[in-house]
Order: C-alpha cells, then structure tokens, then sequence
C-alpha cells in the first residue's frame, strides 16, 4: 500500500482559534479528516505529524526515506527561514508538494520567498483548507495511487 505523509509546521495546531479571519476557523482535526477519507477513498496509508520543532521536522523528513511514497507540507514561519528544511526536502528524493492556507505573495513581503518551493515539486498557496486537499491530490499521482495511476493500472 502506498503511504502519504502529511506534515504540519508550527503553530497549526492552533487552527481554529489562530487568526481566523487569516486561516478561517476550520481545525487541524478537521483538515486531517478530510485528507483521511480521501487517503481511504484512494486506498492508501496517511500518517500525519505536527510539530512547532524544526529540527523533528527535519527527522521526519529524513527518516521517510523507503517508507513513504510523498509528502505533503505545511512548513509554516519555517517556510521562509529554514534551511535545514529544504536541506531535507532536498536530500530524500521523496516527492514533496508545499501548501498554504492562505495566499503567501499577498501578505507581508516576507512571506514572499519560501526557502522550500524551488526544492519541492509544487505549491498550492491561498486556498485555505482546500490547499490541503489540492496538495493531497497531487501527492496521490506522484506516489501513482491518483487517477492517472488507476488509469495505468486497467
Ligand atoms: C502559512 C503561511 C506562513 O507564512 C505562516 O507563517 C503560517 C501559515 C499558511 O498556511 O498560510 O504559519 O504556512
């Protein structure tokens, strides 16, 4: 079975409550959800991880090497200071989509550069929880579990 890895960056366990009128009101239980009947609907294995720590970001990244087929992300703040993060997203050749709530390029100037993006495969930015499912969609064809896999594999 394939296996999709969702990760979420600092501070997004605070949905709902953060900033609503930035990120909505929608919960990080409630994105998780939605990612998990798709992950069911398109039989694959999702494993979600959060956390506000760079470096476990970065050991999760590291150790999903074999183990996982793509990677979805929310860097968050870490979007536009690490290096460490797109060192790892770099170095594993694990497919990695980068999502956003909101849309970064209309907010304050830095968040305008992500230090992830040239790395990743793609981003989705600005579509709230929809970036998420968007962004899942698109790991689902790069792990080939997604509609073109389908297609293939009849
Ligand atoms: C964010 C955008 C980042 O700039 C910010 O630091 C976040 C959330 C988003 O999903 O819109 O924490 O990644």
């Amino acid at each position: 079975m394939k296996k999709i890895l969702v990760i979420h960056g600092p501070n997004l366990n605070l949905l709902g409550k953060r900033e609503p009128e930035i990120y909505g009101t929608v919960t990080l239980k409630k994105i998780n959800e939605s990612l998990k009947k798709m992950a069911a609907t398109h039989r694959v294995a999702v494993e979600f991880f959060q956390s506000d720590h760079e470096g476990e970001i970065v050991s999760k990244i590291g150790a999903s090497v074999g183990t996982v087929d793509a990677i979805v992300i929310n860097p968050a703040a870490y979007t536009h200071t690490s290096v460490a993060i797109r060192d790892a997203v770099a170095a594993v050749k694990v497919p990695v989509i980068e999502v956003h709530l909101s849309n970064i390029y209309s907010r304050e100037p830095f968040r305008h550069e992500s230090l992830v993006a040239p790395v990743a495969v793609g981003q989705i930015s600005g579509f709230g929880q929809e970036s998420y499912e968007l962004g899942f969609l698109a790991a689902l064809e790069l792990a080939g579990a997604g509609k073109s896999g389908k297609r293939d594999a009849k």
